[in-house]
């Protein structure tokens, strides 16, 4: 299938920087236990800035990587389930403050943690039917002010952060993607009034650790190709042993398996945005590789994409 190139990235987090020392301050866990069964050291949370704050800063970075006229831009995706507003949305608030044109659709995706890979697949079906020219797909959560610092369970996994892509079609690269969800379960729940996130860690691990590599193997299916065709795995970032036990079943070493949780911890929609901005900063996507990124997370969602550089 017709395919996408990433013609911009970028990224942003929160303004504090929250080591778990800090955190077992104030709930009952300690770093050792919070290195060991999720691989994270620090994230950020968002005190001074909002998402809108995040989204920007990361589009702002994205633009200035592409080089190209921002008033091409005809499509604007921001995929997060914290909105500093119902509405107006973060997209449109983006728009605005970006300075697009008034050509722009602009709108919030809310696939939770799938929501990038989410937006991606429907940012490629507008560009590719000729819908859209040029299309700017965020992530961007500020997760920190919905954990309940005295929930455990939960409180040690989330951050704050953006990440965004500038995408535009491109009939030489390959492309396929795959979704599916396991509906209506409230094994991972924020309610609008109490916002407190609620969440069954087994559950939700088990889940990931059976969903992830179904989802990978349904676009490579799709793609018709391998595992071993696959130069890079970019997942979201929830917890490492996740991302070990992906790589032990799809049986790949995790040298192809991009992890910057130690950093960020879970930012949801924003971290497969984030790791993407950070692989092409750092010069590690080359030209012509096969990369699958997958998000998975409250819904209970799954989405996979197989793309090239
Ligand atoms: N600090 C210290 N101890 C903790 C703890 C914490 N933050 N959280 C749980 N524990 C304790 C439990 O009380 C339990 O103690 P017990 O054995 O005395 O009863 C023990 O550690 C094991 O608890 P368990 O819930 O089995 O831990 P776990 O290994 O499953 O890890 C998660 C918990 C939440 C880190 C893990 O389940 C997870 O990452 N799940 C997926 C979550 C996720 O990815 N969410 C986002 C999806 S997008």
């Amino acid at each position: 299938m017709a395919g996408i190139k990433i013609t911009g990235y970028g990224c942003a987090h929160g303004d504090r920087t929250v080591t778990n020392e800090e955190l077992a301050r104030v709930v009952d866990s300690s770093d050792a236990w919070i290195r060991s069964r999720t691989g994270i050291e620090s994230r950020y949370f968002a005190d001074n800035r909002s998402n809108l704050d995040m989204a920007c800063e990361a589009a702002e970075m994205a633009f200035q990587r592409w080089g190209g006229d921002r008033g091409a831009v005809d499509l604007l995706l921001v995929c997060t389930f914290t909105p500093d507003l119902a509405t107006p949305s973060v997209a449109c608030g983006a728009a605005g403050r970006l300075g697009l044109s008034q050509k722009v659709m602009c709108l919030d995706i809310n696939g939770a943690c799938s929501g990038f890979v989410y937006g991606c697949t429907l940012a490629h079906a507008m560009l590719t039917a000729g819908d859209a020219r040029c299309a700017l797909v965020i992530g961007s959560e500020k997760i920190s002010p919905l954990m309940d610092l005295t929930e455990r369970g939960s409180a040690i996994l989330f951050g704050d952060g953006a990440g965004a892509v500038v995408l535009e079609a491109d009939g030489t690269k390959e492309f396929a993607s795959y979704s599916d969800c396991i509906p209506e379960s409230e094994t991972l729940f924020c309610e609008r009034f109490d916002p407190a996130i609620m969440m069954k860690g087994q559950e939700v691990y088990r889940f990931a650790v059976n969903a992830v590599p179904e989802s990978i193997y349904g676009v490579l299916r799709r793609a018709g190709r391998r595992v071993e065709d696959v130069d890079w795995f970019i997942c979201h970032q929830a917890n490492l042993r996740i991302l070990r036990s992906v790589a032990g079943k799809l049986d790949v070493g995790m040298e192809h398996f991009y992890v910057n949780i130690q950093r960020y911890g879970n930012t949801s929609a924003a971290s497969v945005a984030i790791c993407l901005s950070e692989m092409l900063e750092k010069g590690l996507l080359k030209p012509g590789q096969r990369v699958i990124i997958t998000g998975f997370g409250a819904g209970l969602t799954c989405g996979s994409i197989l793309l090239t550089v």
